[in-house]
């Protein structure tokens, strides 16, 4: 596998030093797309958030700030993005307001109904079966609990489809693709949204 194609697989799962230098860009390199997300959200007080694929966990500090009365759970299967995202959010942990924790979207470990709202930006891309791990999500939220999904491709996109070829069992999906399974695990209120200029979509599904 040459540098570049092994690079670009850090996106799925950071690790080793090439994973350290994939993390460093992220945070920076999603930061526009994710804000862009966050403000699709409806007029909402969630208490307890969780965001799924934080990688270097800019996202995490972001729903702390705008949800200040919040508790952030913070998943991601690479233990070192949960090393980068604690460093991150290191003074939010040590208030008592941020938990960050190794785990698979695929097989949760939170108690059904745990959450108020559920995050993932960048990360669909990677789950190991939109269905199983929707109906994840769709367990460990409240009912009338919010899932936002906000990704930089709305899977027609060039760059995507190259980055398909390039990178290990990575799915860029259209918005449709990503509703209807939505609907499928039971969430009732699904509804999309395009970026004017970008290729970019948010999904936002309500329990
Ligand atoms: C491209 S990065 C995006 C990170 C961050 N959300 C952002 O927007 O900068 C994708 C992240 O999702 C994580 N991830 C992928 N599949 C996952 C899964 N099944 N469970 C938990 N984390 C996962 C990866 O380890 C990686 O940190």
């Amino acid at each position: 596998m040459g540098i570049l194609r092994k690079f670009f697989n850090q996106t799925r799962k950071p690790e080793g030093r090439l994973g350290r230098l994939m993390l460093r860009t992220m945070n920076a390199g999603h930061a526009k797309m994710a804000d862009w997300g966050i403000s699709y959200l409806p007029q909402i007080s969630p208490v307890h958030i969780v965001e799924f694929g934080c990688g270097a966990g800019r996202n995490v500090g972001e729903l702390l700030k705008r949800y200040p009365q919040a508790h952030v759970t913070a998943v991601d299967y690479s233990p070192l993005s949960v090393e980068k995202a604690k460093e991150y959010n290191k003074a939010m942990v040590t208030a008592g307001r941020c938990t960050i924790r190794q785990g698979d979207v695929s097989a949760l470990s939170f108690s059904d109904g745990s959450f108020d709202l559920a995050t993932a930006f960048e990360t669909v891309y990677f789950w190991p079966g939109l269905e199983k791990c929707f109906s994840e999500v769709y367990r460990v939220l409240k009912p009338g609990g919010c899932f936002l999904i906000s990704n930089e491709s709305d899977g027609k996109d060039a760059a995507s489809q190259k980055f398909e070829k390039i990178i290990d069992g990575m799915k860029a999906y259209t918005a449709e693709e990503l509703e209807a399974p939505l609907r499928t695990v039971g969430f009732s209120e699904v509804i999309s949204d395009h970026h004017r200029s970008k290729p970019w979509i948010r999904v936002l599904a309500r329990k």
